[in-house]
């Protein structure tokens, strides 16, 4: 049993009261990974007397943070993407001429199981450094079924690795790969007929996601995807609505997806299925800001009742950066999400949108994943975005990074 004390500041994060449930000069206590005790500290029990001590050192102490978007295992350099995009050439059109995603799907072939493995793991420590204790991760980059696959199997080898829990998505359908180019509904049969069983054979995969947009894949196709997706027992998660609005919420909230993420373009209809069906919005407002896009309305998704989640889309192209607290800061500033909603989506929320539960809060019962930042308050936290590492990351009651 552990018992962290001399805390700043708490927030517990309770899964179906809004708010961070924020508590002043806090103790949590835990015992075999599991949180079983949070309060104040001049209310601990004196049946914890015995615990092991750690110290927050007056910090702020959260639920070890949830990235549930992320494109962890990729290879290559779009760097001189970056440049041109500065220099006015829009996403889509390098896109459009073999650049952006199929650009990394080339690199991503290439590279050997061991290299693809290296980087995910420099990624993931560098996360865990930032809190992140849990991590959602997408294939997409492979288009092949051997390469989708292999991804999916570098998930399972880093997830097995720990320290972090790793949420695998086969993302077949992120990009029509160039040798289908003339066959999208070859391509569209090979993701439900091979692709799609074989990740749930294998136990390969959580979710299944599909790219809506032009120039990606169309609802109808999303359609037959999460039909196979929901036949093998995958759960549906939608890049909805990011460059345009195709209708991409509607359709997460009619397929019963987990989450719609991105939504740059949603409607108020939009809005109003996924507060109806229970779908969670995920911001990724990294992305939003790298392609010079307005933010995704959070502000007008919360009031209308739509559980919103931040996430980073770490990825070579729209998000190159794996700060899931620069998202947070970011969703406060650019979206008027409160700190406390900025920190629900980044813990909770997010949980929910992988639908894990019993992470991303620090209530009795829940996982004793916590990070501990030196700042006295969850506002000094988030007011100011320093790039400054966690002072301490818990998993599962362990400590494994500080
Ligand atoms: O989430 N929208 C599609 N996919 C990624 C971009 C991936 C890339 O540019 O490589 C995204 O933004
Ligand atoms: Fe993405």
């Amino acid at each position: 049993m552990t018992a962290l004390t001399d805390i700043g500041q708490l927030a517990t994060c309770p899964p179906d009261d809004p708010g961070a449930g924020l508590v002043d000069r806090a103790a949590l206590v835990w015992d075999e990974g599991v949180v079983v005790w949070a309060g104040p500290e001049a209310d601990l029990p004196a049946r914890f007397a015995d615990a092991e001590r750690l110290s927050a050192h007056g910090g702020l102490v959260v639920p070890g943070l949830v990235d549930c978007h992320t494109h962890l295992v990729h290879a290559g350099d779009r760097s001189g993407e970056f440049v041109e995009r500065i220099e006015g050439t829009p996403y889509l059109e390098i896109a459009g001429r073999g650049g952006g995603i199929l650009s990394t799907v080339r690199a991503t072939r290439a590279a050997s199981d061991a290299d693809l493995e290296a980087s995910g793991r420099e990624r993931l420590d560098a996360m865990l450094r930032q809190g992140v204790t849990t991590v959602e991760a997408k294939s997409g980059y492979g288009l092949t079924v051997a390469d989708e696959m292999r991804t999916l199997r570098v998930h399972r080898r880093l997830a097995d690795a720990g320290p972090q829990r790793i949420v695998s998505t086969l993302l077949a359908a992120h990009a029509v790969p160039p040798e289908y180019a003339d066959d999208r509904a070859g391509y569209v049969r090979l993701v439900v007929d091979e692709m799609i069983p074989k990740a749930a054979a294998d136990g390969l995969a959580a979710f299944v996601d599909v790219f809506v947009e032009q120039g990606a894949f169309t609802g109808s196709e999303a359609r037959t995807i999460f039909a196979a997706a929901a036949a093998h027992g995958l759960g549906a998660k939608l890049h909805a609505d990011q460059l345009s609005d195709t209708g991409g919420a509607a359709l997460s909230a009619s397929v019963g997806a987990a989450s719609a993420d991105h939504l740059e373009y949603v409607s108020d209809a939009g809005g109003a299925a996924l507060a109806a069906a229970g779908v969670v919005a995920v911001s990724l407002p990294i992305a939003t800001l790298v392609l010079g896009q307005e933010p995704l309305p959070a502000r007008r998704l919360l009031d209308a009742g739509v559980r919103v989640a931040v996430a980073t889309d770490f990825n070579p192209g729209s998000a190159p950066s794996a700060s899931l607290p620069l998202a947070m800061w970011l969703a406060c500033t650019r979206q008027r999400m409160t700190p406390a909603e900025a920190l629900r989506g980044a813990t909770v929320e997010a949980a929910r949108a992988l639908r894990l539960d019993g992470v991303g809060t620090l209530v009795p019962g829940g996982v004793a994943d916590v990070a501990v930042f030196e700042a006295p308050s969850l506002y000094a936290w988030l007011a100011g975005w320093r790039a400054e590492p966690a002072a301490r990351a818990v998993a599962a009651g362990e400590t494994v990074w500080m």
